[in-house]
């Protein structure tokens, strides 16, 4: 089939890629000139495994192309709108580049109608793809469909490629056929439903999952009070059936491009028809809270911060992605420049992304050389080139031996067996 892709970030690059890879014919459409040349020379502008290597063959075989210009559009049946949705000053979704991205495809089809689904795969709250339909009602052809993605950050294109589920909310049974024909052969359970049923699966989703980190965060603490192990807790509680074992890893907090906005405007939707989310409210309060508690562990071992070197291990918000957004290393760079420590930094990728930010952070791009001299360490994302270490050099290295586990990631016992002082979060 023929598609266009409006928006290349992490979503939209991912989605033009894996359907190009299925065979689809794909126009990857974006605003921004500088990503386009880019892409049309087969470089990602973001870091995901796989992304750039599937690029390069799919820009060689021409199944797949990118544009500036929306015009060059014309042809695809299926337009996917997959702009970002960011946090407006008040908590909402802003829907700015939404409504631009409708009013582009309108402007491209007003003239001569055909049929074509507008495929919603940007996290939008409920009720936008109905008012989008409204907006487009009198373009003949043109139904609006919700089809949200649930991609991972880090593992964008494998869960393209297999996605845990897809939803399909439409009321048009032609729009509802062509995006069954679009995911032919995609092993995955198929929800269709309205398009307001599909907006909220994807905001109680995303709520969900961060509410399950929130509570583990929270419980930590308790356990690091009581003497025992959250590790060992998470996984007694993830072996039932009922509970499962993902999101259930205490660390130093979420981050990212999704969870922080998409709960904060799930509660914004709530406040405008007069709900409160209780639940959700402290899923956040303790979310924000989290970097400050993790750095309190190391105020109290270290009677005074200012001056010491600190190192800091992962910046970006999760392994495996350059993306920073919302990443607690920000705020954890934060605090202790505050705090007048001497940071050093690590990470594989992220590092060029987070140095203008803080120009006066010293950065390393080998993981072992940021220990030398450290009277600590902290880890912030749990890379396995943070993890996998040779603790013997690293120890003989420290200024002090003074680690702090955000990920509770580190060998806790083989660390305290070789003279670390090892804390992590809510460890025995
Ligand atoms: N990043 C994720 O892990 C993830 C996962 C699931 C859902 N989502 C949702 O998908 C959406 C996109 O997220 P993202 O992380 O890919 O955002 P992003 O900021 O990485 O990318 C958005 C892209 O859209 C482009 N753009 C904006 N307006 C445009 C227009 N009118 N025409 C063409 N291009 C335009 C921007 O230049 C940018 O390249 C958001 O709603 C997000 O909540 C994101």
């Amino acid at each position: 089939m023929k598609v266009a892709v409006i928006g290349t970030g992490y979503v939209g690059l991912t989605t033009a890629v894996s359907l190009a890879m299925k065979g689809h014919d794909v126009l990857g459409i974006d605003l921004v000139e500088a990503k386009i040349v880019q892409l049309q020379q087969g470089k990602s502008p973001i870091y995901e495994p796989g992304l750039e290597e599937a690029l390069g063959e799919l820009l060689k075989s021409g199944t797949l192309k990118f544009t500036t210009q929306i015009a060059d559009a014309w042809e695809a049946e299926i337009l996917f709108i997959c702009v970002g949705t960011p946090e407006s000053a008040d908590g909402t979704a802003d829907l700015r580049y939404v409504f631009a991205a409708v009013s582009a495809v309108e402007s491209l089809h007003r003239k001569a109608p055909r049929d074509r689904a507008v495929v919603m795969k940007s996290t939008v709250p409920v009720g936008t793809g109905d008012r989008i339909a409204e907006l487009l009602r009198e373009i003949d052809g043109l139904h609006v469909v919700s089809n949200p993605e649930f991609l991972r950050e880090g593992n964008a294109l494998k869960d393209a490629l297999q996605p845990t589920r897809i939803v399909i909310g439409t009321d048009h049974q032609d729009a509802a056929d062509a995006m069954e024909k679009l995911y032919q052969g995609v092993s995955a359970t198929r929800v269709s439903t309205t398009r307001a049923n599909a907006e909220l699966i994807k905001y109680a989703s995303n709520a969900f999952l961060a509410t399950r980190i929130s509570f583990m965060n929270e419980l930590a603490r308790l356990s690091g009070e009581l003497g025992t192990d959250i590790v060992t807790v998470a996984h007694g509680m993830g072996l039932d059936s009922r509970i499962g074992p993902e999101f259930l890893r205490a660390g130093v907090g979420y981050g990212g491009s999704c969870f922080p906005k998409d709960t904060i405007a799930l509660l914004q939707l709530a406040n405008q028809h007069g709900i409160s989310l209780t639940i959700l409210d402290k899923v956040r309060e303790v979310n924000t809270k989290q970097p400050t508690w993790f750095l309190e562990q190391l105020r109290k071992q270290m009677d005074d911060v200012a001056g010491k070197r600190i190192a800091v291990l992962g910046l970006a918000f999760k392994p495996e992605t350059d993306d920073i957004r919302e990443a607690p290393s920000l705020k954890v760079l934060e605090a202790l420049q505050k705090d007048g420590a001497s940071i050093v930094a690590y990470d594989p990728i992220a590092v060029d992304i987070v140095r203008p930010l803080f120009p006066k952070v010293e950065y390393t791009d080998n993981p072992v050389e940021a220990f030398i001299g450290a009277d600590a360490a902290l880890l912030i994302t749990e890379w396995k080139e943070c993890v996998q270490l040779d603790w013997e050099e690293i120890k003989a290295s420290m200024a002090a031996p003074l680690l702090f586990d955000g990920r509770n990631a580190w060998p806790a016992k083989q660390l305290k067996d070789a003279g670390f002082h090892y804390t992590g979060v809510g460890r025995s």
